[in-house]
């Protein structure tokens, strides 16, 4: 071939513009594809913060309004069986809005982001005949989403997309058997990578922290009371909540709040809110703690503490188990506790204070292998080849 091919087009759809798990993983996508090779343009139902994230940083971002009812609904409640989802599903005008919109663009391929863009994708897909990838960053299963709409999903995703990613094997375990099934796991970038702290100096005082927003299935609750027990013998220790509720979880937010005050924790848990640089916050701590109750489909924030040499405790289920437990004969790279399990999360916190110099060798471990294994140069690859295949597949 002489010089060089027109770029793959891609459409990426994802129907919220705010930054939840799956938007931060996207837009370090993005910076990390070659751009020759593809020329994406990303289409959000809506306004938010990643519009201003992805063209700061130089991509495509075009608006295709959908009726903000649908597009906030919760999660749980993203059923297909609600009506204000069908309703949007069959919403002609927004459909066709959409598909003259992508009409114009004439993609190579679809690339959907989030559940109710998978499943709003998969009309536009099928209306301009362009190939569908679906790209999952939630666990199809009935302790995450409506059973029924969890059946329902596993079915299309059997029939619908050309190509299925998911952000680990624990999300992929909750689909049937796919036969184009490839894991990406979300990277990180290279400027994010810190210098792992040295063996025998955790940083002092010791400061515990859960970063995340604050939702029942992120465990804000759980932390508190194992940080009660903790504090019980080590009265010096102080515990951060790093996050602010998102997807209407505002009442969980008050609830650990009133939580912290009735155990007379005010000065030793702290709710410090949002931030914009979790990894300045996590710095700052002696160890992370992720307390999810449901099993995590990846857990961005546990490689963020990795690559920063931050000693980890999780709880041992979906994607926290896979990265932190990555070979059956090998050592943990963190510790893992039963989820929704206060006393032995309070157990494994003590154990991480009381033998530092262990927690310390975990996490220079841990550090050594989140740059094997989660590099962002890795997921755009795998998903380039994705991309690669899923448009000869026109
Ligand atoms: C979603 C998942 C989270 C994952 C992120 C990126 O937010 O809940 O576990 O880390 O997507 O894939």
């Amino acid at each position: 071939m002489f010089g060089m091919a027109d770029p793959t087009r891609v459409v990426v759809l994802d129907h919220t513009a705010d930054l939840g798990g799956a938007e931060i993983a996207l837009a370090r996508l993005l910076d990390a594809l070659p751009p020759a090779e593809f020329a994406v343009t990303t289409i959000l139902f809506g306004d938010g913060p990643l519009v201003r994230l992805l063209r700061d940083a130089g991509h495509r971002v075009v608006i295709v309004p959908l009726d903000p009812a649908v597009r906030d609904l919760a999660r749980s409640e993203a059923g297909l069986g609600s009506s204000a989802l069908k309703a949007a599903l069959q919403s002609g005008p927004f459909l066709a809005r959409l598909a003259g919109r992508i009409a114009r663009i004439r993609p190579d391929v679809i690339h959907t982001t989030s559940l109710k863009a998978d499943l709003l994708g998969m009309n536009v897909a099928k209306l301009t005949r362009t190939p569908l990838v679906w790209h999952i960053h939630d666990r199809i299963s009935a302790d995450y989403l409506p059973s029924r709409t969890a059946r329902v999903f596993r079915a299309l995703a059997r029939r619908v997309p050309t190509e299925v990613i998911t952000n680990s094997y624990a999300t992929a375990s909750t689909l049937e058997p796919i036969p184009h099934l490839t894991v990406a796991y979300p990277g990180f970038t290279p400027e994010q990578l810190g210098i792992p702290i040295a063996i025998n100096v955790l940083p002092q005082p010791r400061i515990v922290g859960l970063v995340g927003r604050i939702s029942p299935t992120k465990g804000q609750l759980e932390f508190v009371r194992a940080a009660a027990a903790v504090l019980r013998n080590r009265p010096d220790v102080e515990f951060r909540i790093i996050g602010s509720a998102l997807f209407g979880h505002e009442e969980y937010e008050r609830q650990v709040r009133s939580e912290i005050s009735e155990l007379g924790l005010d000065d030793r848990i702290r709710l410090l809110g949002f931030t914009d640089d979790p990894l300045a916050a996590i710095d700052q701590l002696s160890l992370l703690v992720h307390a999810s109750t449901t099993p995590e489909p990846f857990g961005q924030v546990i490689v963020e503490a990795m690559i920063r040499g931050v000693p980890v405790i999780a709880t041992g289920s979906g994607g926290a188990q896979e990265i932190l437990d990555p070979d059956p004969e090998g050592e943990l790279l963190g510790l893992l506790v039963p989820p929704g399990d206060v006393d032995a999360l309070a157990q494994a916190i003590t154990t991480v204070l009381d033998h530092p110099e262990d927690a310390a060798e975990r996490a220079a471990r841990a550090w050594r292998s989140a740059q094997d294994r989660f590099p962002i140069s890795r997921t755009a690859e795998v998903v380039s080849e994705v991309w690669r295949r899923a448009a000869r597949a026109r």
